[in-house]
């Protein structure tokens, strides 16, 4: 066999370089993870200017012997951009400083809109697991690595173990409160004219009640299984209502489903869709229904922005039938479902607002 040439031995280190960033990205999650369970962005956050090694260690209250290994934590954290680093007069002379950056600054417990339940919730050890079941899943019958590695599908087990289905309700509820925000600042005009709109899967309630706060003249009603809306907070301003979306959806002008398509196969998507063109008045009455979801656009996406769905999609695969759809994947879901046309608003980072009109 021939040595390796330069060229050669340089594109192996390439090669190995690229599997090693990869098979150590678990470590960014879990890294990310440790400093919110400590609960670093608020601490840094409320300390309210640059906050030394030894200020962060002694906030942590934590054992001075863990300096050093608290420093390489953030030296990592820093690197992924959840912190920044900032010079500051302090009493050993000039001092670095940790500060918070916009995304530590969303992973604030006490933020009044915080993504720390969603982290939480997804990097949990219980669902964690399931990824070990994977390679023995493709090679089964499963239909999910999830209900191989559990016997029992993730709605199942939410269903069953209050420990569970608080963690996901707490979970989607902070990315609801996060996505909502925005949605009724910035895109207000999707309720235009509406005097009433169903929250469909629509969890503890938390879009429900942003969208009767920011428009009261809405009516709202927030629907989910029973285990799940058991858990909203009591409120006069929403009404709560408990059912399988499958069966039958309350009537309203409008059916908002927020993350809740991305779940299903497409055959059920038909189904869901097919009950809520059921409730709805028609396109010239003002009927429609408002999905929150990804729309995967390899034309458009940036590089992250795909690794990013399609790792997601990955996800869902492993808990649910469901998926990360192209457009064209969604469009002939609606007009499977009946619906005559829509409109997709990609403002949304991640994921765009879809209107489907009957
Ligand atoms: C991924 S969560 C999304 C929750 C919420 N829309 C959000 O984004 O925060 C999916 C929701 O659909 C609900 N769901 C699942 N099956 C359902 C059914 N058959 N009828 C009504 N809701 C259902 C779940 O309980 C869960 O709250």
């Amino acid at each position: 066999m021939a040595p390796y040439s330069g060229e050669r031995g340089h594109e192996l280190l390439q090669a190995q370089a690229h599997v090693w960033n990869h098979l150590y990205h678990y470590v960014n999650s879990m890294s990310l993870k440790c400093a919110v369970e400590l609960g670093i962005p608020d601490i840094i956050h409320n300390h309210g200017r640059p906050m030394t090694l030894s200020e962060l260690v002694a906030a942590l209250k934590i054992n001075s012997s863990k300096t050093p290994y608290m420093s390489r934590l953030m030296r990592l954290l820093v690197h992924l951009g959840f912190f920044d680093v900032e010079k500051i007069n302090g009493n050993n002379g000039v001092e670095e400083g940790y500060v918070i950056t916009p995304p530590s600054s969303l992973l604030r417990k006490e933020a009044t809109v915080s993504l720390s339940a969603f982290v939480l919730e997804e990097l949990d050890s219980s669902l964690l697991t399931n990824w070990n079941f994977l390679s023995s899943w493709f090679q089964g019958n499963e239909t999910t690595a999830f209900e191989k590695a559990n016997g029992l599908s993730f709605l199942e087990v939410a269903a069953e173990i209050p420990e569970i289905n608080c963690l996901f309700n707490d979970s989607m509820a902070s990315d609801a409160q996060f996505i909502i925000s925005i949605v009724v600042k910035e895109y207000g005009q999707v309720f235009d004219g509406l005097r009433s709109l169903v929250d469909v899967g629509g969890g503890t309630g938390a879009v429900a009640r942003a969208i009767a706060d920011a428009f009261p003249h809405v009516k709202c009603t927030v629907f989910d299984q029973p285990h799940v809306i058991a858990h909203v907070p009591k409120s006069t301003k929403i009404d709560v209502v408990g059912g399988n979306m499958f069966e039958s959806i309350p009537p309203a002008d409008a059916l908002l489903l927020k993350s809740v398509l991305h779940g299903w196969s497409d055959n059920d998507c038909v189904k869901i869709l097919k009950r809520c063109k059921e409730v709805i008045p028609t396109k010239e009455d003002g009927g429609k229904v408002i999905l929150l979801e990804t729309v995967v656009n390899g034309d458009t996406d940036d590089y992250k922005s795909m690794e990013t769905k399609l790792c997601f999609d990955v996800m869902m695969m492993l808990a649910s039938t469901g998926k990360e759809r192209e457009e064209h994947v969604w469009q002939k879901i609606f007009i499977d479902a009946g619906f005559s046309d829509y409109k997709i608003l990609p403002v949304l980072g991640l994921r765009s607002i879809i209107e489907v009109y009957p």
